[in-house]
């Protein structure tokens, strides 16, 4: 079964709405350890939005499990990732105004400035996942580059299928259209899975996964990992954090079930 990385930016978010002191990010790597999370993963932004420096710090100091940084290719962050020495370092797109990644890392069109980046996280001892869209040309360019692992973007998959969950609104030839647009994109994940395994890198995925949507995805042949984020800390407002990632756990192992 895929291993699960939470994401806990989302609660530094809740917590810089009011640029306060709760709720605590560090506090929040502890009850999803204790609900089963096998990683944490925070980002940390250029614009420090949500996860701030001293956040890492302290959650270098107290995740046991894998922690996992998400960050832009920049010097600053660069030296950042050797300071503190996550497990794995992410390397994502970022742009000022977005609210949450939007797509993946263009690996195939800055293939050599990748490259010596990748290369010094390795020589620092960090192994370095890309966060791509399920594209062949990008797949490739990671392998090239050296990246020892592919996050496949999950979120076209899951916004086509966001509508499916509101069927009130929706006739049954809307539904086939839907339903067709969401097998498109999970073929595309599916594909670009067996790919990365066959270029001889770690298959992991994740992007507005839920409860409802992770199951197929979770079933795909060699997945090692998923990163979910919003959707448990939005189920944690209901039932805590530990219970919402025991769900989703739970979620994920149905999945695989079913497959
Ligand atoms: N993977 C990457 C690279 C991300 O940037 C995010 C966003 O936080 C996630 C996974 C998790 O996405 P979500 O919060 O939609 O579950």
């Amino acid at each position: 079964m895929a291993a699960l990385g939470v994401n806990i930016d989302h609660v530094a978010t809740v917590r810089q709405a009011r640029r306060g002191r709760e709720p605590d990010p560090v506090v929040a790597a502890r009850e999803a350890e204790a609900g089963g999370a096998d990683g944490i993963t925070v980002h940390l932004r250029e614009d420090r939005r949500h996860i701030n420096d001293e956040d890492l710090r302290r959650l270098r100091r107290i995740v046991r499990v894998p922690l996992n940084l998400e960050m832009a290719a920049t010097d600053e962050m660069l030296e950042i990732a050797r300071s503190v020495r996550p497990d794995f370092a992410m390397l994502v797109p970022e742009g000022r105004q977005e609210v949450t990644t939007e797509g993946g890392l263009d690996v195939a069109a800055q293939e050599e400035r990748l490259k010596g980046f990748v290369a010094r996280l390795k020589g620092a001892g960090i192994p370095t996942s890309v966060f791509v869209d399920p594209e062949e040309n990008q797949l490739r360019a990671a392998q090239r580059i050296g990246a020892h692992t592919c996050e496949i973007h999950t979120g076209r998959y899951a916004h086509a299928g966001d509508s499916l969950y509101h069927p009130e609104a929706m006739d049954e030839r809307g539904r086939e259209v839907l339903e067709a647009a969401v097998g498109r994109e999970l073929a595309l994940i599916a594909a670009a899975g067996l790919v990365v395994q066959r270029l001889g890198m770690r298959f992991n995925a994740g992007h507005g996964l839920n409860e409802e949507n992770v199951g197929a995805i979770a079933a795909l042949p060699g997945l090692a990992e998923l990163h979910i984020g919003h959707s448990i800390v939005s189920q944690a407002v209901f039932t805590g954090l530990r219970e919402a990632v025991r769900r989703m756990k739970s979620a994920i192992a149905a999945g695989c079930r079913a497959d």
